[in-house]
C-alpha cells in the first residue's frame, strides 16, 4: 500500500471542498486505485463537514495535530484526540516540525501518540533533521532519538505511519539527494524494526514533493508514500503526483 497524504496547514474554508471533490473523482476512477490511500488533513474547522462528505469515498480525513490529553480538560483552545475522532477523522499528524518548533517535546508527542491510538486515530508521526543537524552530520542520531523517545513496542504498529520530513526541505523546493534519501529511509526502517520485532510501519517522505520530482522518489522503493504540503492545495498538482508516481 502507498500513501498520498495532503497536509493543508493553515489553508481552507468550507468551499475549498471543491478541491477534494476533484481529487476524489480522479481516485474513484483511477485504475491504480487499490494500490494507494489518500488522506487529507484540513484545519480543525473543516474536519467534521469534510469527514461526513467523504465517508465511504476515496479520501480519508485527518487532523494536523491534537492536544496531549485524552478527552476533556481545562486547556483553552485545545482539541483532544477524543474530540477529533468524534467528528469523523481517522488519522492525525503528530510531531510536524511546525509544532516541534513551537515547543512540542518528546514527552508531549508521546502523550499525543498514546491518546490518539487509544481513541482509534491512526497516527502519522513526523520526524526529520534541521539544516544545522544535517550540516553537522547528526541526521541519523536525531532521527533515532525522535523515534525511540516516542515509539515503543507497546504502541500498535499497525496504526502508525512514519513521515520523514527533513525540516530544510519543507516548503523550500530543496529535496534530498537520491542516494542519501535511500540510505536514510533504510536506516529509519532499521530503527523501527528494532522496536517492533522486525516489522516496520510504512515510511513516507515529505518536503517539497511535486509532480516532477516524484519520478525520482518513486525509484526509491523503500519509500511507501508522501506527505504533501503546498502541492495538496491544488487538485491538479496533487493528482499529477499520483499520476506520475504510477506512470
Ligand atoms: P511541503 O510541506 O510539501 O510544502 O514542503 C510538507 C509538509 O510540511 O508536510
Amino acid at each position: 500500500m502507498r500513501y498520498f497524504i495532503g497536509n493543508w496547514k493553515m489553508f481552507g474554508v468550507p468551499k475549498s471542498i471543491n478541491i477534494l471533490n476533484k481529487i476524489n473523482s480522479f481516485c474513484s476512477k483511477d485504475k491504480n486505485r487499490k494500490k494507494y490511500s489518500v488522506i487529507i488533513t484540513p484545519p480543525y474547522t473543516l474536519i467534521e463537514t469534510y469527514a461526513k462528505h467523504f465517508k465511504n469515498k476515496s479520501i480519508a480525513i485527518g487532523s494536523q495535530n491534537c492536544y496531549q490529553k485524552d478527552q476533556f480538560s481545562s486547556d483553552t483552545a485545545a482539541v483532544s484526540p477524543y474530540m477529533i475522532r468524534s467528528v469523523g477523522a481517522k488519522y492525525t499528524l503528530v510531531g510536524h516540525s511546525d509544532n516541534r518548533i513551537e515547543g512540542d517535546t518528546n514527552i508531549m508527542l508521546k502523550n499525543k501518540l498514546t491518546f490518539s491510538l487509544k481513541n482509534n486515530l491512526k497516527v502519522i508521526f513526523c520526524i526529520g533533521e534541521n539544516k544545522k543537524e544535517k550540516k553537522n552530520k547528526k541526521t541519523f542520531n536525531v532521527l533515532k532519538n525522535q523515534i525511540t523517545k516516542v515509539l515503543d513496542k507497546k504502541s500498535n504498529v499497525n496504526n502508525i505511519i512514519i513521515a520523514y520530513e527533513p525540516v530544510w526541505s519543507i516548503g523550500t523546493g530543496k529535496i534530498p539527494n537520491k542516494i542519501e534519501l535511500k540510505k536514510t529511509t533504510i536506516y529509519i526502517k532499521k530503527v523501527l524494526k528494532r522496536i517492533f520485532k522486525k516489522k516496520s510501519p510504512p515510511v513516507l517522505y515529505g518536503g517539497s514533493v511535486d509532480g516532477t520530482n516524484v519520478k525520482m522518489f518513486k525509484e526509491i522503493r523503500e519509500i511507501d508514500g508522501f506527505l504533501i504540503g503546498g502541492a495538496s492545495k491544488s487538485s491538479k498538482k496533487f493528482i499529477d503526483i499520483i499520476k506520475n508516481y504510477y506512470r
